[in-house]
This record gives structure tokens, C-alpha cells and sequence, in this order.
């Protein structure tokens, strides 16, 4: 007979190994989620730094470092991040707001990301959601009368005081071409322009919140109301001074009645006296004292709204044209410089010269304004 085997260390042993593999696959298990937290935190972690890379090159221009908002809507706002899905934003980037000047950013749609980067920008814009503020994105209602200054200050050179035309564009206000049209496309007309025809390209000048200010105003015309544009003192007295250099009587005092209604008592005095020396035909006269009247880069102002907004902005900031506000280029030439790159504009690019457009005044005066830029 064989004696009985005694198993039991054997059994011990496996036992304990049991409860060893289990004790530890409890640990592995009791760890797991937070390991894989971990990761996630950290995949997170770098599709935020990635998409905060992107943003600050390719959004903060138009949306502010912060989100904050400057071309383009506020973003860092708790009450859009909380009413706009990850999928919103995804789909928003990728294709752009057509009709704005938000691009397609998704290469689906012509622009530079992969999917991946949008991802990684949502995850950096959601990210502000927790301590944006609690503003609601500014919705500002287009307002004709605004759409009305900017018509005047920077549409009606080709396009006419009130839109009736010049041999330079098609009138706007012809009410067979108002019913034709729905505002839709004015804004689309604006915005693309039709450079080939010389109508500029507005988008890349006006934010769509002034084209939906100059829409409004068309859409105010189409309705038959007359418009008038907030235009300050000073400009009507630059538009005397432009009409007094042209010999044009009926213009030069309109505007310089529009001033004196403006004008504060000691003003008013200077206004009169030039309205005197127009009245006797004083053209010199009424010239010398609207110009002691108006410093030099006001009148640089006037000449850059015609000559040079269409491509650097109405105040200088670029557009088609380069920004021209604190500009290496600019600071680094003398006056004489300047004149004679104005003049002869630069060779295959859309900077054409000036030569027999712009007088040696003319060129001074917009030397000044450029130069107070720099400060
Ligand atoms: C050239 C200016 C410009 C640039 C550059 C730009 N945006 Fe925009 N963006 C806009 C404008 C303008 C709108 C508003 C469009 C409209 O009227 O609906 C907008 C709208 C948006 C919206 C929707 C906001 C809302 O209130 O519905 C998001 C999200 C957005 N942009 C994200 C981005 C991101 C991300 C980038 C960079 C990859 C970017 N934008 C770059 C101009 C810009
Ligand atoms: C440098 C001259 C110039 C300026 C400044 C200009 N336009 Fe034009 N615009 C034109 C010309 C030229 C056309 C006609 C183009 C064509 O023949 O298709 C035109 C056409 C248009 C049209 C289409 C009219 C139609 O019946 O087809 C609209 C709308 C318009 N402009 C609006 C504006 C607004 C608004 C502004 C100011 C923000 C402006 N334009 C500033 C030259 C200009
Ligand atoms: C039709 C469009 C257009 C008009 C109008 C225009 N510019 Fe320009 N301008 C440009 C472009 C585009 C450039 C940049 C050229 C390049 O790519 O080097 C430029 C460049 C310049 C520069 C050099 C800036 C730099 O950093 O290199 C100056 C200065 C300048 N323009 C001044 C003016 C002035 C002043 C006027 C009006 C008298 C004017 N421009 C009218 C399109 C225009």
C-alpha cells in the first residue's frame, strides 16, 4: 500500500498563488479606470496644446488671443460654449461660415487642417468653457445710418454722394435694380466684389458687420427712405477743401453749411469767414484758411479713403494692401523715399503707382498721415 501522499502544502501553495494572482488583478483592476484616465488627461493635454498652437496662428487674428473677438465673433463666451456641441464646432471650422469672412478650414473644403486639427482646436476652445464669462456673443443690429457713413466715406467716390452714380460705377439707388435684387445678394456682391470690373473686393476691407450696415442702408433705399450719414465737422470741411481745389461753388458751401451746424461758437467764426471769401470768389482765400483749419493728416485722411482704402483700409490696418501701422517698411525710408515708392508703386504686385495721380501735396499730406501710424 502506498502511504497517503500528503498534498496539502501543494494545495497551500496554490492557494496562495491564487490569491496572489487575484490580489493582484484586484490592484490592476481597482486601477485601470484611472489609469486610463490618466491617458486620456494626457491625449487632452496635447490636442490643447496643439490647438492652441494652431489658433494662435491661424484664429487669434480675428477672434482674439483670449477668444475674446475683434474681426470675428467673441468665442471665450460661457453662453455660446454651452449652447455649441464639440460636433458644432468641429463642422463649423471645417467648412467656414460662407457668405463671412470665416474661412473653410477643413480640407474637405479647400482649407489647410486635417481632421485631427479641427478636433485638437475644439478641445483648446472647449477648454475655455469652464471660467469663460457669462456674456452672450454681441449681437449688434445692422443699422442704416451707420451703412450710410461708411457709404459715404468710402463708396460714394465711385459710386456717388447718395448712390445715383458717376462715370466711374453704376448708380446703387435705381429702384427697377433695388426690386430686382434681394439683399442677399448685395451682400455677396459687396463682399466678392468684381475686381475685374473695378469694383474692389469689400470683404477683405469691411468686417461683415459693416457690409450688413451698408446692406441696411440699401435696403432702406429700396424701401424709398432718404439716409443721412453721421459725417463729423472736420470731414465736411475736408469735402469743402476738395470742392474749393475743384472750383465747385454749389459743393463747397453745402458742405461748409453742414459744418457751421456743427460747429461750436469760435469755429462757427472761422466757418463764416471762409463762406465770406467763397462768396467773393476768393478761391485762394477760402483755400489757405480751411487748410490753417484742418491739420495736415486729416487731409492725408481724406486723400487715403480715395486713393488707397480700397486695398489698405480706411484706417490703414490692410486688407488686399498690407497693414500699414507700425510698418518696418515705412519707418526704415525718408519722406523722399516714400514719395517715390507711392509714385512708382511696386513692379508684380496690385501696388500701382501714383505718378500723375497724386500731387507732391497731395503725396506730403498722406506722408504725414502715415507717418502718425507709426506712433
Ligand atoms: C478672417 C477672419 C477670421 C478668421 C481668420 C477666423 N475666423 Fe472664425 N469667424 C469669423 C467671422 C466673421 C465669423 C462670424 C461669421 C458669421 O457671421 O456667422 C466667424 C465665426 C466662427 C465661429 C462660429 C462662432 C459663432 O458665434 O457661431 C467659430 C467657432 C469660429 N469662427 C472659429 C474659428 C477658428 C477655430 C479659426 C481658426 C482656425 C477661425 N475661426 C478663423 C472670422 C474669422
Ligand atoms: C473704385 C470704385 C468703386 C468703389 C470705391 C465702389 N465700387 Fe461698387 N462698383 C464699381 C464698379 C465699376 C461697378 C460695376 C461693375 C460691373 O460692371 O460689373 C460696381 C458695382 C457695384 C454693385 C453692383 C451693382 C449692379 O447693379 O450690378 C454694388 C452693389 C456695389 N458696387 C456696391 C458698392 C459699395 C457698397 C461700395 C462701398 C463699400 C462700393 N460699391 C464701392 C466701382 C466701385
Ligand atoms: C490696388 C490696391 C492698392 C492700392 C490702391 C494701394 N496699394 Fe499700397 N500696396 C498694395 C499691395 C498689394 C502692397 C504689397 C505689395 C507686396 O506684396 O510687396 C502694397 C504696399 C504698399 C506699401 C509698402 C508696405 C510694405 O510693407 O512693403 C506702402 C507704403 C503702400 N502700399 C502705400 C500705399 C499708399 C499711400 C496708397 C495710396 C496712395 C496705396 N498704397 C494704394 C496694394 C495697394
Amino acid at each position: 500500500m502506498r502511504p497517503q501522499e500528503d498534498h496539502t502544502p501543494l494545495v497551500a501553495t496554490g492557494f496562495g498563488l491564487t490569491l496572489a494572482v487575484l490580489a493582484v488583478f484586484q490592484v490592476y483592476f481597482w486601477r485601470e479606470p484611472g489609469r486610463i484616465q490618466a491617458v486620456e488627461a494626457a491625449d487632452l493635454r496635447r490636442a490643447q496644446t496643439a490647438g492652441s498652437e494652431l489658433y494662435a496662428e491661424n484664429c487669434a487674428a480675428c477672434h482674439g488671443e483670449g477668444g475674446e473677438g475683434n474681426l470675428g465673433p467673441v468665442l471665450n463666451s460661457r453662453t455660446l460654449l454651452k449652447t455649441t456641441a464639440d460636433d458644432t464646432l468641429f463642422s463649423l471650422i471645417r467648412t467656414g461660415v460662407p457668405g463671412t469672412v470665416m474661412p473653410a478650414w477643413g480640407q474637405t473644403y479647400g482649407g489647410p487642417f486635417t481632421d485631427q486639427q479641427a478636433v485638437q482646436l475644439v478641445a483648446f476652445i472647449r477648454a475655455w468653457e469652464a471660467t469663460a464669462p457669462e456674456i452672450a456673443p454681441v449681437v449688434i443690429e445692422p443699422d442704416p445710418v451707420r451703412g450710410a457713413t461708411i457709404f459715404a466715406e468710402t463708396c460714394f467716390i465711385c459710386h456717388g454722394e447718395n448712390g445715383q452714380g458717376t462715370d466711374r460705377a453704376p448708380a446703387l439707388n435705381d429702384p427697377a435694380t433695388l426690386r430686382d435684387f434681394d439683399n442677399a445678394w448685395y451682400r455677396n456682391t459687396i463682399t466678392h466684389g468684381r475686381p475685374a470690373k473695378g469694383m474692389p473686393t469689400w470683404g477683405t476691407v469691411l468686417s461683415p458687420q459693416q457690409i450688413d450696415d451698408v446692406v441696411a442702408l440699401i435696403s432702406a433705399w429700396r424701401e424709398g427712405q432718404a439716409v443721412m450719414p453721421l459725417i463729423s465737422m472736420r470731414r465736411h470741411l475736408r469735402s469743402a477743401l476738395f470742392a474749393v481745389q475743384q472750383f465747385d461753388q454749389p459743393d463747397a458751401s453745402f458742405h461748409l453749411e453742414a459744418a457751421l451746424a456743427q460747429a461750436s461758437e469760435s469755429e462757427a467764426k472761422d466757418i463764416r469767414a471762409m463762406m465770406g471769401l467763397l462768396g467773393q470768389k476768393d478761391w485762394a482765400g477760402a483755400q489757405a484758411r480751411l487748410l490753417t483749419f484742418l491739420p495736415p493728416e486729416e487731409i492725408g485722411q481724406e486723400l487715403f479713403v480715395i486713393n488707397c482704402a480700397a486695398c489698405h483700409g480706411v484706417e490703414g490696418r490692410g486688407g488686399l494692401g498690407k497693414n500699414l501701422r507700425d510698418n518696418k517698411f515705412i519707418q526704415s525710408h525718408s519722406d523722399d523715399d516714400l514719395s517715390a515708392f507711392i509714385l512708382a508703386g511696386r513692379e508684380r504686385t496690385a501696388m500701382d503707382g501714383f505718378e500723375g495721380i497724386l500731387t507732391p501735396e497731395d503725396l506730403s499730406y498722406i506722408i504725414t498721415l502715415i507717418r502718425v501710424w507709426q506712433k
